[in-house]
């Protein structure tokens, strides 16, 4: 199966419906405490191990779709209009052909992110997630939420947890079609729970999250021990959701994020994301830990730094972090 056929398994008869004039939808970004790191399928995005994330509220990206005239996609990312040919237009214009085939209808896609674009910050999972729905809602196809997952994974894979709120499992699936790799919302609520990032840099990384994966994958020594990484933190994540025990939460959230970054150091070449700052914040957390304040870290395919905190530490975070932009996954 390719992705396209993936499509057309999804929607069937609804293929056939017309566009109405526009469609428009809001996904959060969000942050994996269990990290997807490695590919079983690169063309579908099949993940080898099931991860866990946490959605960033209002933190996300809004997006408009409308059929247009004309031989050619628009695409407008934060009130500029992307070029023709540049990676962004490119990869959003692959994503729209898994739906419409190479000479289908062109749109006019206009998305306003709130996240630095391309910083490791899953603006990619917001923004495939929120084009999806909007095109759900430019048909009606109104489709399940699992199947949006599957449609928003084709984009990217990260991007199947964004189409929820809150805590959300991405079950890695079995089946070669990938109609078990989905992601499901979890219950669980966490209102105090606070997400920094501290913004090392929001130039594009130098090893895309795709060829960081391969490359792990085909040369790490050390990412045969992932899957077993796995199996042993997703419990553990769970059950700290359960129990709202935050100490479980962060401290297994930060570890499963070293160990994800050490399978990338054991690549050939290796892959280091970290820049001086981003190991100058994770020892200012460790700081605020030895001083009684419960923060943690995690950090994606980027330098920058994620801060998992209470709302009771937050006077303590902003003044260790000034210029931190802050989360709330559960605001009332
Ligand atoms: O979905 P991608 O291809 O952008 O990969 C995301 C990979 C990490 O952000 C490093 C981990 C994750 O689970 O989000």
């Amino acid at each position: 199966l390719n992705p396209h056929d993936v499509v057309r398994a999804l929607l069937r008869e609804r293929a056939d419906r017309a566009p109405r004039e526009r469609g428009e939808a809001y996904a959060p970004a969000n942050i994996a405490l269990c990290k997807y790191w490695g590919k079983r399928d690169a063309g579908l995005n099949l993940p080898i191990t099931s991860s866990l994330s946490v959605s960033l509220g209002d933190l996300g990206a809004r997006t408009r779709i409308e059929p247009l005239d004309g031989p050619d996609d628009r695409f407008v990312l934060n009130g500029r209009e992307a070029e023709p040919n540049g990676s962004a237009a490119r990869r959003v214009g692959a994503f729209l052909d898994r739906f419409r085939g190479a000479d289908g209808p062109r749109y006019f896609v206009e998305s306003e992110s709130r996240i630095p674009v391309g910083a490791g910050l899953a603006s990619s999972a917001s923004g495939f997630a929120a084009l999806v729905k909007a095109l759900d809602r430019l048909y009606g196809w109104d489709l399940p939420p699992e199947s949006l997952s599957i449609l928003a994974r084709l984009g990217s894979g990260s991007a199947c947890r964004s189409v929820y709120d809150g805590f959300v499992v991405w079950e890695a699936g079995e089946r070669a079609d990938g109609m078990d790799s989905l992601a499901r919302r979890m219950d669980e609520e966490w209102p105090d729970l606070r997400i920094g990032l501290h913004i090392v840099s929001s130039a594009p990384k130098p090893v895309g999250s795709r060829e960081g994966m391969n490359r792990t994958v085909e040369t790490s020594l050390l990412y045969r021990v992932w899957p077993e990484r796995v199996a042993a933190d997703l419990p553990r994540l769970r059950d700290a959701i359960r129990d709202r025990d935050f100490e479980a939460l962060g401290a297994t959230a930060e570890s499963n994020a070293l160990t994800m970054h050490a399978t990338m150091m054991d690549a050939r070449p290796p892959i280091l994301y970290w820049k001086p700052e981003t190991v100058g914040a994770m020892e200012r957390i460790r700081a605020l830990r030895a001083a009684g304040v419960a923060a943690y870290y995690t950090i994606d395919a980027g330098p920058n730094v994620k801060i998992l905190y209470e709302e009771s530490s937050e006077n303590a975070i902003r003044e260790a972090f000034p210029e931190l932009q802050i989360a709330i996954p559960f605001a009332q």
